[in-house]
């Protein structure tokens, strides 16, 4: 087992490694069945819903806990691993004829949970913590069902099938009693670099503003749908929590590079207020000059890279490793538990397709 550890972040500090921007390599969609499909068909695109002045009784603002009793929610315990983006990319060499070079493939992980806890994603570790915070309490558990649905239905009501033009009014209008279904997904996958190395990320992406440009060169305007809970300025507890939050949003865009962060802030009991635009590249400057330097940007970055040079150096050859950070301590451990690939992790038919190359 090897170590890399992060006591000290200001070891990190300074200017930050190369970054490469990333650039879209191709698409994929998972249908109303979540059944995978290499094209574009899910991707939706962001219209503003019709948020309504704050000072508006309750009663009258979005409510965005409507239609709950019937989200049809996909059931995220079934792991598809790494197959759709492997799939994906196997489809994008047998129709380029050449092969997609680089030292890492990944899902975009952003450290995403309500209690900021997991680096790594280890489904059955991640399944097990979650059955734990619904055991000790139902009720807070059902909150949380609730909090997650107000995520999904803003994205509903701030995105649209097809451009603008090309809906019907109904299909405008009619999104606030729309059922909220969260099985479609679009997935972008950009090759992209950090440091010294080349990755291609997939990740989902909640929607475009206009229209994907024609030629593949221009930046892509992607935009990522957000909530988060509204609060006063001179609330400096709140800002401060939400300046923390503002790290997984803007980690979370950065890698895929899409550029803009939208916010639906909303109240204590999910009604929708306002909408706030961020460009994801401000983010950092805004919170090392404006707010309350919670983190740094240069120094995730910085940190990344020097994370995948110490992966870099100690994955050789064929084998399976596990990446874990256990709570609370500050290395990450890098363990290797086979010699081989693990089948499912790489399936064979993407071996086979390899070995053609
Ligand atoms: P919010 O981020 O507005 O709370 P994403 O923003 O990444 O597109 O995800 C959409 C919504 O899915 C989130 O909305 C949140 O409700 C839910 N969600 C995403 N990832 C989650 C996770 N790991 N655990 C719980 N909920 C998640
Ligand atoms: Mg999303
Ligand atoms: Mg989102």
């Amino acid at each position: 087992m090897l170590k890399f550890p992060f006591e000290r972040l200001d070891a990190f500090q300074g200017k930050s490694a190369a970054i490469k921007r990333p650039r879209e390599i191709t698409q994929f969609s998972f249908d109303e069945q979540h059944k995978h499909h290499l094209d574009q068909r899910s991707l939706r695109y962001y219209y503003p819903p019709f948020v309504q002045v704050p000072y508006i009784p309750d009663k009258h603002r979005i409510d965005l806990s409507q239609g709950f009793e019937t989200f049809s929610r996909h059931d995220d315990s079934v792991n598809l691993g790494l197959n759709p983006l492997l799939d994906t990319i196997r489809h994008y060499e047998e129709q380029n004829g050449a092969k997609l070079d680089a030292d890492i493939l990944t899902w975009r992980v952003a450290p995403f949970d309500f209690f900021g806890e997991y680096i790594e994603e280890n489904q059955a570790a991640k399944a097990a913590e979650l059955q734990a915070s619904k055991d000790m309490n139902q009720r807070a558990n059902k909150s949380l069902d609730k909090m997650q649905f107000w995520g999904y239905k803003f994205e509903t009501l701030a995105t649209l099938p097809k451009q603008w033009q090309d809906c019907t009014r109904d299909e405008i209008e009619g999104r606030e009693n729309e059922i909220v279904d969260n099985h479609a997904q679009y997935c972008s996958v950009v090759r992209t670099g950090i440091g010294n190395h080349s990755i291609v990320i997939g990740g989902e992406v909640d929607a475009v503003e206009g229209c994907k440009p024609d030629d593949p060169n221009e930046p892509i305007p992607y935009v990522e749908l957000k909530t988060s809970e509204d609060f006063h300025a001179g609330d400096n507890f709140a800002a401060k929590k939400f300046e923390r939050k503002m790290l997984r949003f803007w980690a979370q865009s950065f890698l895929l590079g899409v550029p803009k962060v939208i916010i639906g802030f909303r109240s204590k009991d999910g009604h929708l207020q306002r909408l706030e635009e961020w460009k994801t590249l401000d983010i950092p400057s805004f919170v090392k000059n404006r707010g309350m330097r919670s983190w740094d940007g240069n120094i995730c970055i910085n940190f990344a890279a020097a994370f995948l040079d110490f992966l870099k150096q100690h994955i050789t050859g064929e084998g399976t490793w596990t990446i874990e950070q256990k709570k609370g301590e500050k290395q990450i451990l890098l363990s290797k538990i086979a010699d081989a690939y693990d089948k499912d992790i790489v399936p064979p038919r993407f071996r086979e397709h390899r070995a053609t190359f």
